[in-house]
């Protein structure tokens, strides 16, 4: 059986994608935890920031894919705390990079569509990316690196990834908890994006995978809302009061780091190799199985 390589597998990319691969790959993941939340997987305890470390567990493990979703994903706090920022978003993926020693050896690294700086909307793979805050600087760096290293690699953007995770919070899980407690919640009207449910992410990848492209891929859903539509569609599909959200604009929220507006990603590229996501709706259903 080939061997998949999750570093970050804590997280909610790395916790969904480690369980969808089970049994299709040997599972091997890594978080900064010294406990794993999928059991059913061999981890191990390794900051990708420690060199010695990530490259020892990397020519030990020996694995055909490495999927890279370790990441200080939180975009205030890379702007609170750039050195860390930088040696996570960054200097990780050097470590990682420079510790794979066979050129047949595919790197996934998940990437942002907050590289771009959200004045024009629908990025496809081709448009220049110019960064507002530091997590995207850190992250268009971590691109350009691997481009600069690697020949077999997969940069997969996606944007605001959502599932129910009961592990660490997302905006979904955030708005429904919210609206499901009876409590309003204010959610901004110009902040546009196109969602990631897990589901698309990690169907997505397989489908790459399989397909044995090689290159940028955005994958994401189809449909482009606000965060407050977004809010309102849940409210709608769970049946809950979506009088309870108030609109506000961005500006009024006193956000650490400056946000992209409108950095809405095409998924032209993937669909045209013959990729389907869910739809929204589609994807409240499939979340529906894990709240019951
Ligand atoms: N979430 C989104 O909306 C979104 C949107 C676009 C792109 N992305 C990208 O998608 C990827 C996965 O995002 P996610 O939502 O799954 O993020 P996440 O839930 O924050 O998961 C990241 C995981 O990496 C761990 N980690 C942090 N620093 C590490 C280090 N130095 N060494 C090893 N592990 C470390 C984190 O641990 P701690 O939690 O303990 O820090 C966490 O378990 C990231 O690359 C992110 O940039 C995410």
């Amino acid at each position: 059986m080939k061997k998949i390589f999750i570093t970050g597998v804590n997280g909610q990319a790395g916790f969904y994608l480690s369980k969808y691969f089970s049994g299709k790959y040997d599972i091997f993941g890594c978080s900064k935890d010294d406990f794993s939340y999928n059991k059913n997987i061999k981890y191990f305890q390794c900051d990708i920031s420690d060199v010695k470390k990530i490259s020892k567990l990397i020519n030990g493990i020996k694995p055909d894919i490495i999927i890279n979703t370790a990441a200080l994903s939180n975009v205030d706090e890379c702007e609170r705390n750039k050195s860390l920022a930088y040696n996570v978003n960054y200097l990780g993926i050097q470590n990682i990079v420079n510790s794979i020693e066979h050129d047949e050896v595919l790197l996934i690294q998940l990437s942002t569509d907050y590289i771009f700086d959200g004045r024009k909307g629908e990025y496809s793979e081709e448009d220049i990316p110019n960064p507002v805050n530091y997590y995207g600087e850190t992250k268009l760096m971590a691109e350009e690196y691997i481009h600069s290293q690697m020949d077999s690699f997969l940069i997969v953007r996606l944007s605001v990834l959502y599932s129910h995770f009961i592990y660490k919070e997302n905006f979904f899980d955030w708005v429904y908890s919210q609206l499901n407690n009876e409590k309003a919640i204010k959610v901004v009207i110009d902040l546009i994006n196109t969602p990631t449910y897990v589901y698309n992410l990690f169907k997505g990848l397989e489908f790459l995978i399989e397909k044995k492209v090689n290159g940028v891929y955005h994958i994401s859903n189809q449909e482009k809302v606000s965060r407050y539509d977004f809010a309102i569609k849940i409210a709608n599909f769970f049946g809950f009061n979506a009088d309870l959200i108030k609109k506000v604009l961005s500006s009024e929220i006193n956000f650490t780091a400056k946000r992209p507006l409108n950095t809405t990603l095409s998924i032209e590229k993937i669909k045209k190799l013959g990729y389907v996501p869910l739809n929204l709706e589609e994807t409240f259903n499939d979340i529906k199985k894990y709240l019951e």
